[in-house]
């Protein structure tokens, strides 16, 4: 048998558009540097020996949605993750990208990323009810994108030469992505036009965000989170504690910040002239942060 290799699966955070998503409008995600590391020994069957603070049923549920297809190798299942839980960074999407590869490779199963993706949805959607996708595609992609949700979805490389994005973690969260997704969907049950109208908006913000992004505009490119931002917060998605952090990033010089994710908590994101100063400046005021890159062309 081959040695078992551990498997490392970056985070991600949405740039624009979240939510809007769902209803097809585009929106620009990119991976983080920090990972969750899934590592495996041969055991008696398959388990989970070392799991992230939380979770453990939900992920025992998850992994059995794709046992019935990838099967049941008989390893013990190490999980870490660099990333905070619930913040918004992608991290039920990456451990349900490291599983399904763990899995297959245990079995030296090739797995093409048509079906990586499929299999990592089903395992998202014990996780979110009925994602759209793009935690999970940007996760296993591992570079920025702009992802449409189809049917069938989507997603297009984007030409990122050099981006810094400050990441601040608010809080946790008054409820979880699913929770969130719902509830906006009550209310474009009630009034879909409307509503359709405001994701529209959204989805022209995130286009003129991925053509500000491609020429280096970060002052531009700041305004549009701020738009985007406020777009998300009228429809009663942000809180007193997002805001205030949007609001604290800016008062220390930022271009622009938004939160990141299906809202209600989480974290913000920001782009800054000097990202390291605003680090330090969160830092003073108590606030955990850190510098997101990405470099060359992808
Ligand atoms: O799980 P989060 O916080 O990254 O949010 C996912 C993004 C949403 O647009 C809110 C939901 C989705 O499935 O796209």
């Amino acid at each position: 048998m081959e040695p078992l290799r551990p498997v490392r699966v970056p985070g991600k955070v949405i740039l624009l558009g979240e939510h809007a998503v769902v209803y097809g409008q585009p929106a620009l995600a990119a991976p983080l540097d920090r990972h969750v590391t899934v590592r495996m020994e041969p055991a008696e069957a398959l388990t989970f020996a070392t799991l992230p603070a939380t979770g453990a049923a939900a992920l025992q549920e998850a992994m059995e949605r794709v046992c019935d297809e990838l099967g049941r190798p008989r390893v013990a299942l190490h999980l870490e993750s660099e990333l905070p839980l619930s913040a918004g960074l992608g991290s039920s999407a990456a451990i349900a990208v490291a599983i399904v590869r763990a899995l297959a490779q245990a079995q030296a199963i090739p797995l093409t990323l048509e079906e990586e993706l499929r299999l990592a949805e089903r395992m998202e959607e014990t996780f979110h009810g009925r994602p759209s996708g793009i935690d999970h595609t940007t996760c296993a992609v591992g570079r920025p994108i702009r992802f449409l949700k189809g049917p069938p979805a989507s997603f297009t490389p984007l030409d990122v030469s050099k981006l810094e994005l400050v990441v601040a973690v608010a809080g946790p969260r008054d409820g979880n992505t699913r929770q969130k997704v719902m509830s906006l969907r009550a209310a474009w049950e009630q009034d879909r036009a409307a509503y359709d109208a405001r994701f529209a908006a959204i989805g022209r913000l995130v286009d003129e965000g991925a053509a500000l992004l491609a020429s280096g505009d970060l002052p531009g490119l700041g305004r549009v989170f701020d738009a985007n931002h406020a777009a998300l917060q009228a429809l009663g998605l942000s809180t007193a504690a997002l805001d205030g952090l949007c609001e604290r990033m800016r008062a220390a010089g930022a271009y622009g910040a938004k939160f990141t994710g299906a809202g209600g908590g989480g974290a913000c994101i920001a782009l800054h002239p000097e990202p390291e100063a605003l680090v330090a400046a969160l830092a003073a005021q108590g606030t955990r942060a850190f510098v997101a890159r990405w470099k060359g062309k992808t």
